[in-house]
Order: structure tokens, then sequence, then C-alpha cells
């Protein structure tokens, strides 16, 4: 079968071959299915032979992002907090990954994010404990706000300004992984967290306020535009290519006796925003110029993964570099946009 934006170097055929004897015949849930990283979870766990029910209400993702799937999986539209399988099927993995995910996005429906992340996240923990799934939750690195250490390890608290305009994501999210830890102590229920860091590659979205820093600045690039930076560009970030984060959150999702456990997923390569900014301009050969605007609001200054308890436990690693990241993706938005 053949993607619609295939990989070469870690094809979702790969991956799929790789995670096949856990999800052969096996009835997975995705929420979010229709988004960047929803759609390429559904992509390789098909390739994995696994039975796929899909949820997404389309608020940031696209119809076409499933299309070449759609003899393959079952797709609902629906918001997730309103969502109910049929009948009673039963599921043995719950991947709860709708969310708004992109700051200038969530911040323009930050009752929207909330929603999703606490009453969408109350109903798939339901559903779960209704059969008995194991349950992944999408939660992020911006539940360690603007962190004081660095690298940061899933045992620091952080450090979230709870009433800012960022707090419907951050607090969104600290509030859904709370909730899947009340329902791992009360029920046992099979609850696993990863912390996902910022994410690139195909199907993310270049456009509009769906656009993270990332593919904003290869969008602009790419058509000789201003690229605009927040701030003064030393904030830094680590950019984890998309095969690399599915793959880690596979590894988190079925092994062994993790339940109740967080993992940070990403790549800890850190780099500012301004050097990325030139980097880009540089593999674009873009006449682009930079341009300054204000800083966000509780924009983190630095954000870099300590990924030692992925590595030590789930023995995974990214090992994609962002050179070789950025040509793909640059590559994509050529010939997609
Ligand atoms: N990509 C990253 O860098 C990153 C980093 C940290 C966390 N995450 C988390 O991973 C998940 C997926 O992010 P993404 O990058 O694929 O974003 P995305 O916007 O591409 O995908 C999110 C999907 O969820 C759907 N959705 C949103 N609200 C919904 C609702 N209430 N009901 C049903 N569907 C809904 C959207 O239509 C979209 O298809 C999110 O939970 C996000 O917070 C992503």
């Amino acid at each position: 079968m053949s993607l619609q934006t295939p990989l070469d170097a870690k094809s979702a055929e790969t991956l799929g071959r790789e995670f096949s004897q856990f999800f052969d015949n096996r009835r997975v849930l995705i929420t979010g299915a229709a988004g960047f990283l929803g759609s390429w979870l559904t992509d390789i766990i098909v390739q994995a032979n696994g039975l796929v029910d899909c949820v997404d209400n389309l608020s940031t993702g696209k119809r076409n992002n499933l299309e070449h799937l759609k003899d393959r999986v079952n797709i609902f539209f629906s918001d997730v907090e309103k969502f109910s399988p049929a009948g009673a099927q039963k599921y043995d993995y719950i991947f709860h990954f709708s969310s708004r995910a992109s700051p200038e996005e969530y911040q323009e429906h930050p009752v929207d994010t909330l929603e999703a992340n606490s009453t969408g996240t109350r109903r798939m923990l339901e559903v779960a404990r209704n059969c008995g799934a194991t349950l992944v939750f999408a939660s992020t690195s911006e539940i360690y706000g603007d962190a004081q250490v660095i690298p940061t390890p899933e045992t620091y608290f952080g450090n979230v300004n709870p009433i800012g305009v960022r707090s419907c994501y951050d607090e969104g999210k600290r509030f859904g992984e709370a909730l899947c830890m009340a329902f791992f102590r009360s029920y046992q229920l099979k609850v696993r967290i990863p912390r996902i860091f910022n994410t690139y590659g195909e199907r993310i979205r270049e456009d509009g306020i769906y656009a993270r820093a990332l593919p904003r600045f290869v969008k602009q690039a790419l058509n000789d535009e201003l690229i605009t930076i927040f701030g003064d560009g030393n904030q830094t970030r680590s950019f984890c290519y998309v095969t690399d984060t599915i793959k880690g959150i596979l590894k988190l999702a079925t092994h062994e006796s993790i339940d109740g456990e967080v993992f940070n997923i990403g790549n800890p390569h850190e780099i500012t925003i301004v050097s990325l900014a030139a980097k880009i301009i540089e593999m674009t050969q873009s006449k682009s110029k930079i341009t300054y605007l204000p800083a966000m609001p509780d924009d983190p200054r630095r954000r870099m993964p300590d990924i030692s308890k992925a590595k030590r436990v789930l023995g995974w690693t990214p090992e994609v570099d962002l050179d070789y990241g950025l040509g793909r993706i640059i590559d994509y938005f050529r010939k997609n946009s």
C-alpha cells in the first residue's frame, strides 16, 4: 500500500513491521487522527495490521491526511468530548491525541483547548476503563512552562503561569495528566504519558495560526517572505523529526510494566530560534530577511529534554538529525504548498 506522503528513511511500513507483534489484529482508537501526529500513528498502526477507529472534529486536522486509509479504518467526525464507541466496541489501545497544538491557535480557542484535554480526556479514560484498554495521553513539554532546569527531566514540576494566555494548553495538559494518574491510582487503569517536545515533519501545518515556528519559517523562506520571529530570537527549542517521536510513543505504548509513568519524548539537540531561521534561509537559498515581532507572553526561554529515562527504560533515542529532517520538510513543502 502506498502512503500519501511516504518517508524514505524510516517508512511507516518499516515501523509497522517493527510493531506488528503488538498491533496485529488488535483494536485501536486514535483521537486527533486527522492531525499531524495522529495521522502518522494511524498509518503505522494500519501497517502493523491494527484495526483502527479514528476520531477527529477537523478543527485543525485535514480529511486528506486519512484519505488514503479510508477503506482500511473507521473514521468518526466528532468532538472527542462527545464520542461514544458504537455498541460494545472494545479497544486494546487508545491514543488520545486530539487537542489544538499551535500556540497562536490554542490562544485563539482557549475554551476548546481546555475542553479537549479535560472533558475529552475524561471521556477517553472512561472508554478505556470500560474495556481495559491501555491509554496513551499526548502530553507536552509545555507542562514545564518556562523551565528553570535544562535539560529538563520528568521529575521537574514546572514553572507555569496558571492564568496566562498559554494556560489553556499548559494547564489543560497538566489537568489531563493528573486525571490519567487519578484513574491509574483509583482504578489501576493502564495509562502512559509521553511529554512530547517540538516535533516536525510531513503533514505538519504551515498555514496561518495553525503554523508552529519551524513550518512557518520554511514556508516564509520558500516564498522569499519576511521570516517572523517573536522576541529576540535567542529563545531555544529542540526539534524532533516525526518518525523519531512516533517510534518513542509506540515504544512507550507497548513496553511492559510502565503503567502510570511519564516519559520525555524529544530530541535533545537545542538550537536558538534565530539560528533555526538562518539555517532554513541557507538551506532554501532564500532571499528572506528576518523581522522581529514583540515576544509572546510567557514564552519559555529554553526548551531541551533530558531523555535519559526514555533511553534507559524504553531503549529509545532519536536518530534523525536536524539537517536531514529539515531537508525532508523543505522538499515536502516545495511539492505540496
Ligand atoms: N507536534 C508537536 O510538536 C506536539 C508537541 C507536544 C504535544 N503534542 C500533542 O500531540 C497531539 C497532536 O498534536 P499535532 O501536532 O498532531 O496537532 P494537530 O493540530 O495536527 O492535530 C490535532 C488533531 O486533533 C483534532 N482535534 C482537536 N480538538 C479536537 C476535539 N475536541 N475533538 C476531536 N478532534 C479534535 C484536530 O482536528 C487535529 O486533527 C496534541 O494533543 C498535542 O497537544 C504535539
